[in-house]
C-alpha cells in the first residue's frame, strides 16, 4: 500500500525541531526551544506533521486541557448548557506550518488531527478551544468553522460535534 506523503504524530525527541520556519518567530523559536520543557512538565503535549519522503517537520501544534467560562459562549449556544460556571474544552495553544509545506492542507490536517485526539480523549470535551496570535491566524480559525469567544480577543472554539462534518 503506498504511504501517505505526511503523519501525524507526538513530538520525540528523534524529531528535528531546528530550522523550523513557518515566519512567526515567536512560534518557531518556542518550538526549538521551549517546547520540549513543556512537555515533560506535563503543561503541554506536541503533535508534528511529519514529511515521510525526507522526515522533515512540515507543522506542529500543542494541546493541553483547557474551560470555557459559560459567559464567552455565544448566548444561543450558552443557553442549551447546564448552569456551570464553565464547559470542558481542549485548547491548540500554538499551531504553525514550516513556509515550505504551506499551502498543502496541513494546517487543515493539523486542525482534524487536534478535534479526533479530543474526542478520543476519556475525559469529556465540549470544544477546542483556539488562542489565534494574530488577525491573519483569527481569519484561518474562521475559515474553518471556528467561532469567536464572548469576551476574550482571539480565542475561538469549535464544538466536537462538528467533527462528523470535517
Ligand atoms: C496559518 C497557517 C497555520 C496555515 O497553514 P497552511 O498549512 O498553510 O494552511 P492550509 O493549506 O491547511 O489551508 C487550508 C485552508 O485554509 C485557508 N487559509 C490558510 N491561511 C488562511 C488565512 N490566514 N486566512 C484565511 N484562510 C486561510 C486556505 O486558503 C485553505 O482553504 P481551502 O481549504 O478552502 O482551500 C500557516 O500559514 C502558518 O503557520 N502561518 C504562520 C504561523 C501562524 O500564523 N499560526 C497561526 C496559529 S497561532
Amino acid at each position: 500500500m503506498e504511504q501517505p506523503p505526511f503523519s501525524v504524530i507526538p513530538l520525540s525527541k528523534d524529531n528535528v525541531r531546528e530550522g523550523f520556519c513557518s515566519g512567526s518567530e515567536a512560534l518557531d523559536h518556542y518550538f526549538s526551544a521551549q517546547v520540549g520543557q513543556d512537555i515533560k512538565r506535563n503543561i503541554t503535549n506536541c503533535f508534528i506533521a511529519v514529511d515521510n519522503v525526507n522526515q522533515q517537520t512540515a507543522g506542529y501544534y500543542t494541546l493541553s486541557a483547557a474551560q470555557i467560562p459559560l459567559p464567552g459562549l455565544p448566548k444561543e449556544i450558552a443557553r442549551k448548557m447546564p448552569r456551570y460556571d464553565a464547559v470542558p474544552a481542549s485548547r491548540i495553544g500554538r499551531l504553525a506550518v514550516d513556509r515550505r509545506y504551506q499551502g498543502k492542507g496541513i494546517g487543515s490536517a493539523l486542525i482534524a488531527d487536534a478535534l479526533l485526539r479530543s474526542s478520543h480523549s476519556s475525559m469529556a470535551v465540549y470544544a477546542l478551544l483556539v488562542d489565534a496570535k494574530n488577525e491573519q491566524a483569527e481569519a484561518f480559525y474562521l475559515h474553518h468553522g471556528f467561532i469567536p469567544c464572548i469576551g476574550a480577543l482571539h480565542t475561538l472554539f469549535l464544538p466536537l460535534k462538528t467533527i462528523s462534518k470535517i
